[in-house]
């Protein structure tokens, strides 16, 4: 059942430490500082390109590790939303690996994907939320994050878990190809293992989040920006948002806002930002220097370095703990799930079974 809370998104919210915890646990040996990914049935030192497939939260998760995987392995990864790349069906080169995400393991497209791959001889790896699942039976390889039944149809521990699996794959395929060092996956995997206490640091801040719900949830329009490995965050912000509270949102690469969307700020539009203070933080500081001067409304999402640089006048700041930059999207993940949560519920929308939204879409 919920327990103490008021709906299952929330119990679901509030779990997040324990089951990134428990799924890191089947890798990472954080005395060691080192991970290992459970037995595959192919060598990750001969993956050379990596195809990552999924829809909705969790081809936001494939985007994320794109950012990841180029970075910590130096391979390349494209990213495709699973009802595109069936119909492109598109030429695959022998021997590269395509990864399948998804929370049921039955989605319909998905698995339409992967049998492509199949054919198209390349390695296949699901990573699932339901073992019995028709994705996890047909792949070659499997890995699972173990959030544990998601009963609310808006994914929350089912994205951080597959977040935290896709940061230790990227780390396997990096020591595997030989990109990162062993001093680099040490670093990772002390990041990683503070993940879950990170992450219940922000959900101790849920008073700060409720409190800027208000101004969200008056607005007809909201943008959410964020760069680099939290542009996917701006992503799933603006998705769970549409999807339990049904207010219109966006969310953008921060540097693509003055390539057209910054045409629709002015003062009913609330932009959220994801802004950790990283290699990109200033750039994206810029950006929101630009929408404050033409009136938006601005609701920041930093730590205490990253509000304390920001000399623009914001409408709402909320204040986040420290986070490594490549662990960041896991921490700022929760802020945006429970803005979306205590914005539907200011509105009386039902939160856990939104209108039109089915948990498992099995067919296309
Ligand atoms: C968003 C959401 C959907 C699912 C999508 C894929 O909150 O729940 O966008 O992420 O339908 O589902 P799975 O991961 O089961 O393939």
């Amino acid at each position: 059942g919920k327990g103490q809370h008021r709906h299952f998104m929330l119990k679901e919210i509030f779990e997040q430490p324990e089951v990134i915890g428990n799924t890191l646990k089947t890798m990472l040996n954080p005395a060691e500082r080192t991970l290992t990914l459970p037995q595959l049935p192919f060598d990750l030192a001969t993956i050379a390109r990596v195809r990552i497939i999924g829809c909705g939260t969790s081809y936001y998760a494939a985007m994320t590790a794109k950012y990841w995987i180029e970075r910590m392995a130096r391979v390349p990864v494209e990213v495709d939303i699973a009802s595109e790349f069936r119909y492109r069906a598109p030429p695959l080169e022998p021997g590269g690996l395509a990864v399948f995400i998804s929370q049921s393991g039955e989605t319909a497209d998905t698995l339409a994907a992967l049998r492509h791959c199949q054919a198209e001889g390349q390695h296949t790896l699901a990573l699932v939320n339901v073992p019995e699942s028709t994705i996890a039976r047909e792949a070659e390889g499997v890995l699972l994050t173990l959030a544990g039944p998601e009963i609310g149809v808006a994914s929350t521990k089912a994205f951080t878990t597959q977040l935290t699996v896709l940061a230790c794959l990227a780390v396997a395929l990096g020591r595997a190809r030989g990109a990162l060092d062993r001093a680099a996956e040490a670093e990772v995997c002390h990041a990683l293992a503070e993940v879950p206490a990170r992450v219940a640091d922000v959900l101790r801040r849920e008073d700060s989040i409720r409190a800027v719900a208000p101004l969200v949830a008056e607005a007809r329009d909201v943008l959410y920006l964020g760069r680099g490995s939290n542009y996917p965050i701006a992503l799933e912000g603006a998705l769970k948002l549409k999807e339990i509270s049904y207010i219109h949102a966006e969310g953008y690469a921060a540097g693509e806002l003055k390539h057209g969307p910054i045409a629709l700020i002015d003062e009913s539009v609330p932009v959220i930002v994801i802004c950790p203070s990283d290699a990109l933080y200033d750039k994206t500081a810029s950006n929101v220097e630009e929408v404050v001067a033409r009136g938006g409304k601005v609701i920041f999402l930093s730590d205490r370095a990253g509000l304390a640089r920001l000399s623009a006048k914001v409408a709402a700041r909320i204040e986040l703990p420290d986070a490594e930059p490549l662990v960041a999207p896991l921490v700022y993940a929760i802020p945006v799930q429970l803005l979306a949560y205590h914005v539907a519920v200011a509105k009386g929308t039902d939160v856990d079974q939104p209108r039109n939204l089915a948990k498992s879409v099995t067919v296309e």
